[in-house]
């Protein structure tokens, strides 16, 4: 599988601190990567979601993770960079990052993080701390490549019935 890692931090990209979090996305993801592309974007709405519809479009991710800019702060504005560049919302991702880090913290509420489809890809927004995307991936891995076979219109492996009269 194809990865986009971005980091959206306003202090990594002045060069004032070092992202963590990318290099945590990529160590966890690893035994399904295959390819990795990273791009390092400050808190500026058009900056994330333009660095979202190069990665899915031009590099071709099957997965792009955001990390930092969910929270409340009054420059967090990865989800609405993520909602202007995603074709359908893909809340469930989302929700089972949510539901299973408040039960680890309760300040995973303070995380407004969402998850969507763009062509063939999933983006999903990560919290900015490297425990945190630890945390988060962990939820969803394991999901991670039925998502992607599904994406691409392969449902043979979805469970349901979708034979069409
Ligand atoms: N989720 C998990 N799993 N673990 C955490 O430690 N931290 C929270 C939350 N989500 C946290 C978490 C905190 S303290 C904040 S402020 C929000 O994510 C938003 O983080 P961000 O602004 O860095 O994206």
């Amino acid at each position: 599988m194809k990865f986009g890692i971005i980091c959206v931090s306003d202090r990594c990209f002045r060069g004032t601190c070092e992202d963590q979090s990318g290099p945590a996305i990529a160590a966890c993801v690893q035994a399904l990567s295959a390819q990795n592309e990273y791009r390092l974007v400050p808190d500026e709405k058009e900056q994330i979601s333009a660095a979202i519809i190069e990665l899915a479009d031009d590099f071709g991710a099957d997965v792009i993770f955001t990390t930092g800019g969910t929270g409340f702060a009054p420059r967090d504005v990865t989800p609405e960079a993520t909602k202007a560049a995603i074709d359908r919302e893909a809340p469930g991702i989302a929700e089972a990052i949510r539901i299973n880090s408040l039960a680890i913290t309760p300040k995973a509420m303070l995380s407004r993080a969402v998850s969507g489809i763009r062509g063939k890809t999933l983006i999903i927004n990560l919290p900015g701390s490297p425990k945190a995307v630890r945390e988060s991936i962990q939820s969803i891995i394991e999901v991670l490549p039925h998502a992607v076979e599904t994406m691409s219109g392969n449902t043979q492996n979805c469970g349901g019935n979708y034979a069409k009269e």
